[in-house]
């Protein structure tokens, strides 16, 4: 990697139509923030480009959801989104956005030059089209019938139910999302890249090319795309938001996102370095580098190297570590059912731990598949990992060192072996010493080829390292009658802490502050540099120099904290669940009469079985208070035999004899069904004695 001399490192625009969670976060802005901090640690040159992805229909689709206009609602997102990353203290150079000036110069210069090479194909086709609103429907605000699963509401792109990915015109029963009619076929002309003609030199590039350097789950998606054969992709379309095409005959027609959105780095790198921005994107000491979610992998990888190559004079993408996705308690994080850890939430309820959160999140980054954030486990990473190890290491060495050297660094006194507890400790010693230069070093070359989970491990292992030296040697035993050799081994010590203290930057910019504040160190910066190159252990604070304070590095979550939140995920599905099953419609009226024939008992349930073939059926022998008779309830899938059995219930005792499966049922037991269709029992607020009625 030295044979670079600077680095344009870009993370994926995210569209200005929703707050960031944490999905969001584990895939990409967090692995890159990592990286971008340590190449700076190393003294690159960088740049560490993101905004907001503020066109297409995501956000036509989302304003009108809204009632706001496209910008309205990019304003308000933006902002939100740009607070939750600089709150979170995401390091990016800039963070711009597509809406700017300087973006739509840029992103039309680009359209023209390809289009002045006579790279485009322009093309007149029938698309949908909405009547009553005037306008031609992008793939998204159509609905209709899958040709596949028959789901009924598909959308013009891909089934959400079956996964095909479609095409409008294979929708059954098309509908427009705007105004729910109809869409009906009209011609309309685009303009095309030609894909197509750079499959060729994609097979060169990126398959030949980039065989071993990059990801196999990034490798393995393009090179299935390549293998399929690549087509001319339209990079217009017939929207009112977006960037004009800048020809005299696309008039009312905007750029495709996907086309104006990567040219976006461009654009927002220009914003930030008006005078030199070109060194960054033309140079070929430049090493370019996409953070980005699994789901950009076909754009960052093959249309936008395309369009880059297109125009002639670009750099090329070194490399695209994308990630795979990250779920939440066991399901998929969705934005439309509030199944999600929202950035800023999470900044609110659980101030100044920001660290926390980074921490979990690398150590189950989804690098190479995806993975599952729990509350559970986001609380034991905390308590018993970045507490139990690494604040408590730090800790008592600053306490002991406090508590015997009255906060000075002690001398590094030589251990000469003249008795067994000197021999054993300088044994302990080089151990440590060894074990702890293996964990740097494997630290650095995971940070160099994006292995982030890996590379934070390596850095707690020096604080496990760190403690089980201190395990060993005891220095609080040999007060009394060795203080050189507590002094050494408090000097080591410290030296660990400081090694830590650079090693934890990328990953716990607040641990890394904490401890240069409590070893005193900030005019110490500049020596800790070559840490960063060497690869090993460095001298961090020399002997005699004054620490600062203890300070307590990070505390316990406590379970109040995590039930909270886990109770604050069950909310919103309960509300989606009541708003995707209506309460059922009221039934015709009845006169008391027709109340008053039922009888209706609490009686108790003697035993319970399973019907053979049936899974929805319990045979259930009831006391009613007048006998004991057979009832069949179809309650199998909400209580277990051994649940119900001994439990009151209500039931209806003069209902005509039904058979079910040959077996006669002798009444009807009460249930309550919940808006998912969940069963529960009817049941007196106190235990009754059977044959009590109910009216
Ligand atoms: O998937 C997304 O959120 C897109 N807005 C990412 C765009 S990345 C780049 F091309 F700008
Ligand atoms: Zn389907």
């Amino acid at each position: 990697m030295n044979t670079f001399k600077r680095y344009t490192i870009t993370a994926a625009l995210p569209y200005a139509n929703g707050p960031l969670h944490i999905g969001h976060i584990a895939g990409a802005y967090l692995p890159a923030d990592t990286y971008v901090r340590f190449l700076r640690l190393r003294g690159e040159d960088v740049v560490f480009i993101c905004g907001s992805d503020e066109h297409g229909v995501a956000i036509t689709i989302g304003s009108k959801k809204e009632g706001a206009t496209p910008r309205q609602f990019v304003d308000k997102y933006h902002q939100l989104m740009k607070k939750a990353f600089q709150d979170f203290d995401i390091s990016f150079d800039i963070y711009s956005r597509t809406s700017n000036p300087v973006h739509y110069e840029t992103a039309q210069e680009f359209f023209t030059t390809i289009y002045n090479k006579g790279l485009l194909n322009e093309e007149t086709s029938d698309q949908y089209y909405d009547e009553q609103e005037g306008i031609f429907l992008a793939d998204r605000y159509i609905i209709g019938t899958c040709p596949n699963c028959g789901h009924p509401n598909a959308y013009g792109d891909q089934c959400e139910k079956c996964g095909t990915s479609l095409s409008p015109r294979q929708l059954i029963n098309p509908r427009s999302t705007v105004s729910g009619k109809t869409p009906v076929l009209r011609p309309t002309k685009h303009w095309y890249f030609p894909l197509d003609k750079f499959e060729n030199w994609l097979k060169e590039w990126l398959i030949e090319g980039h065989k071993n350097d990059w990801k196999t789950n990034v490798y393995g998606q393009c090179k299935s795309w390549l293998d399929q054969g690549l087509q001319p992709r339209s990079i217009t379309r017939d929207l009112e938001w977006g960037i004009p095409v800048p020809l005299p005959e696309g008039k009312g027609k905007v750029l495709y996102v996907w086309f104006d959105a990567p040219i976006g780095y461009i654009s927002a790198t220009k914003e930030l370095r008006p005078n030199d921005w070109q060194k960054y994107w033309k140079d070929p000491e430049t090493r370019l580098i996409h953070f980005i979610g699994k789901d950009n992998i076909v754009f960052h990888c093959i249309i936008f190297p395309s369009m880059l190559k297109a125009t002639g004079d670009f750099i090329l993408p070194d490399n695209v570590p994308a990630n795979e996705f990250l779920n939440l308690e066991g399901d998929k994080i969705s934005t439309s059912r509030n199944h999600a850890v929202w950035l800023h939430e999470y900044l609110e309820d659980f101030p100044g731990r920001r660290d926390e959160l980074r921490y979990v999140l690398n150590s189950i980054a989804p690098e190479t598949k995806d993975a599952d954030f729990t509350w559970k486990d986001y609380q034991q990473k905390v308590n018993s990992e970045l507490v139990s190890i690494l604040g408590n290491f730090v800790n008592r060495v600053m306490v002991l060192t406090w508590k015997y050297f009255e906060g000075k660094v002690p001398s590094e006194h030589e251990l000469p072996g003249t008795d067994d507890r000197r021999t054993k400790i300088l044994a302990v010693y080089h151990q440590a010493h060894a074990d702890l230069n293996v964990s740097v070093n494997e630290m650095i070359q995971a940070l160099q080829g994006f292995r982030f989970r890996e590379a934070q491990f390596q850095m707690m292992n020096m604080a496990r390292i760190g403690n089980k030296f201190l395990a060993e040697t005891e220095p609080w035993k040999l007060a009394k009658e060795d203080m050189e050799a507590v002094g050494s081994i408090l000097n080591y010590a410290l030296t660990i802490v400081g090694n830590i203290g650079m090693a934890c930057e990328p990953f716990l910019p607040e641990a890394a502050a904490s401890i240069r504040r409590q070893l005193n160190a900030e005019a110490l910066r500049e020596s800790w540099k070559k840490f960063w190159h060497k690869e090993e252990l460095i001298q961090a604070v020399p002997q005699y120099h004054q620490l600062g304070k203890p300070e307590l590095l990070y505390k316990n979550v406590e379970d109040s904290e995590i039930e909270k939140q886990v109770e604050k995920l069950k909310k919103p599905k309960m509300e989606v669940i009541a708003s995707e099953n209506p309460v059922k419609p009221l039934k015709p009226e009845i006169v008391y009469d027709d109340f008053a024939k039922l009888d209706i008992r609490v009686g108790t349930v003697l035993t319970a079985e399973r019907m053979e073939k049936s899974d929805k059926l319990l045979k259930l022998t009831v006391d009613t208070g007048i006998d004991k008779r057979t009832v069949l309830s179809g309650i199998a899938k909400h209580y277990t035999p051994e649940e119900i059995t001994g439990k009151q219930v209500t039931l209806i005792v003069n209902l005509a004899p039904r058979k079910m499966m040959g077996i006669e049922s002798q009444g009807m037991i009460l249930m309550a069904e919940d808006r998912d269709g969940k069963l529960k029992l009817v049941l007196p607020s106190d235990e009754v004695k059977p044959g009590s009625t109910v009216s």
